[in-house]
């Protein structure tokens, strides 16, 4: 891992997508290019912020359901992020220790931050890719994965936020078939993505407008199209929902589901 070329690729005058997910979330890894952006976003979508903070609490949620009841302790998280609090080896070492977790970005960014994603527990293991996810073969064959997971024991595929900056054009359903193809039975997928289930006519061509300006390619999918990522596999109960909606921890009052338009889904797949 070369952080130095990493720092000198990193583009401050275009808006990446993990640095304006940082700024949403109140973090500090943030450019005028991303938050401009980002603002653009929240002109058409006020409650972007609450959107981007419910899909990261399902992000842990989701974890820590992975970890303490379905038994996974292999986790592949591509589209990771910046790391935030609650990264997902930090929570699923706080149940098993022993976990094992890649993590993949393509934003250099990302990888001048991902020191603090390779803290493992002394019984587990972490690792980065610097890697594309328009690239799986890469992913999956890369000498740092094959060191950190055991590809005869279960995974869960985490692409958590990251799938709507795959336009159809894009191939996203051949994509993700392709990474569940190559993981082992008892294989878990999980997935969060921006949906449209809410808007009117206006308020979706106003969206689609301000995500063009933004800078950042983004498709925002029905649930039913959402869905199609999951066919054939075992969806877990309760099966596709908004993300707060998703076995929520406790009883709080829940934001409308149009208010967050991230809906979220597990499933094993096979
Ligand atoms: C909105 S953030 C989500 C971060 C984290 N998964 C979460 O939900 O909290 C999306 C992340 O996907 C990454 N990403 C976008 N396109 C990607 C690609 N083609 N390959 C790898 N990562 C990608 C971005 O760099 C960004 O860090």
């Amino acid at each position: 891992m070369n952080s130095e070329s990493a720092a000198e690729r990193i583009d401050t005058t275009k808006p990446h997508p993990a640095r304006r997910y940082d700024y949403w979330l109140g973090g500090k890894d943030n450019f005028p290019a991303d938050r401009e952006s980002a603002d653009a976003v929240a002109e058409a979508f006020p409650t972007v912020r609450l959107a981007a903070v419910e899909n990261r609490n399902f992000l842990r949620r989701v974890t820590r359901y992975l970890a303490a009841e379905a038994g996974i302790r292999q986790f592949l998280d591509i589209g990771a992020g910046l790391p935030t609090a609650g990264n997902v080896h930090e929570i699923a070492q706080g149940i098993a220790p022993e976990s094992r977790i890649v993590y993949v970005d393509n934003d250099p960014i990302v990888l001048v931050h991902a020191r603090t994603l390779l803290n493992s527990a002394p019984e587990g293991r972490t690792a980065y890719l610097d890697a594309d996810l328009n690239d799986p073969e890469r992913i999956l064959n890369h000498p740092d994965l094959l060191a950190t997971l055991d590809m005869k024991e279960p995974v869960a595929l985490m692409l958590v936020a990251v799938m709507h900056f795959f336009t159809d054009d894009r191939q996203p359903y051949d994509l993700v078939r392709a990474l569940c193809d190559a993981l082992p039975p008892g294989s878990h997928l999980v997935m969060s993505h921006a949906t449209n289930d809410h808007l009117d006519p206006e308020d979706l061509a106003a969206t689609t407008e301000a995500n063009k300006r933004s800078g950042v390619p983004f498709q925002l999918r029905s649930s039913a199209e959402f869905t199609k990522f999951f066919s054939g596999y075992e969806l877990v109960p309760p099966g596709i929902t908004a993300v707060m909606e998703w076995r929520p921890d406790e009883y709080r009052a829940q934001p409308r589901a149009e208010a967050v338009s991230m809906l979220g889904g597990v499933a094993q797949i096979s």
